[in-house]
């Protein structure tokens, strides 16, 4: 395994000592949360309740005896993890590099402590393109032309069959940009993560695991 690899793996370790016992966790998605699931397994919790925002982590997560349910047979989450692809100073994040970002923001914004998970390289100064984009097939093309600066991502789709695309303009400045993205018809989600979604942030590296307060007040 390599260091990338093993700082995954030690900020996935410590969520799972988050969890506590008949928690409901959302489960994101992705090469970090891989190693979320085995750790949280490994806890032997009998009475967690998990909530999967994509078929591989479901997948996953019941291969290792965990109970995943319906996000809204469950409700209220108590806590959900996740990775990213990038996070910055102020605690604005990009994700959905794996394609599960709608479902990772339904997710998140569903959860009373939204905890992230990373590796010091997604650490940047600033965030930089692309910025994923769920979009819906009816006029595709004609959304992507009203997005600018836009370009599929081959057949890759999301988990709900939507067609997943990459913003690759400008992005320093998230807010407006992620307002544009939201108010343009047929753009299902971005992968823009306000501040205010996110609970705590895990980086892991040499030194060992950094907490970050991230913008949700968790009450
Ligand atoms: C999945 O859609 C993404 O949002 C992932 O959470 C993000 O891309 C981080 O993935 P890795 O943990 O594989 O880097």
């Amino acid at each position: 395994m390599n260091d990338i690899e093993r700082h995954k793996r030690a900020a996935a370790e410590a969520a799972a000592a988050l969890v506590e016992d008949g928690m409901r966790v959302g489960l994101g998605t992705g090469s970090t949360v891989a190693h979320l699931l085995p750790a949280l397994a490994a806890r032997a919790l009998s009475e967690l309740r998990c909530v999967a925002t994509s078929p591989a982590t479901e997948s996953a997560a019941r291969a290792l005896g965990l109970t995943v349910e319906e996000l809204d047979a469950v409700g209220e989450l108590d806590i959900a993890i996740d990775g990213a692809d990038q996070v910055d100073p102020s605690g604005w994040l990009v994700k959905g590099g794996g394609a599960a970002h709608t479902r990772e923001k339904i997710v998140a914004s569903a959860s009373r402590r939204f905890v992230v998970i990373v590796s010091a390289e997604k650490v940047v100064q600033a965030l930089n393109p692309p910025v994923p984009l769920e979009v819906l097939r009816f006029g595709a093309r004609h959304t992507l032309a009203a997005v600018g600066e836009a370009r599929l991502r081959g057949e890759l789709e999301s988990p709900d069959g939507n067609l997943i695309a990459d913003y690759l303009g400008p992005v320093e400045d998230p807010i407006s940009l992620s307002g544009r993205l939201s108010a343009t018809p047929g753009v299902v989600e971005h992968g823009l993560f306000a501040p205010e979604l996110v609970s705590d942030i895990l980086i892991a590296g040499e030194h060992g695991v950094e907490r970050r307060a991230g913008g949700k007040r968790t009450v």
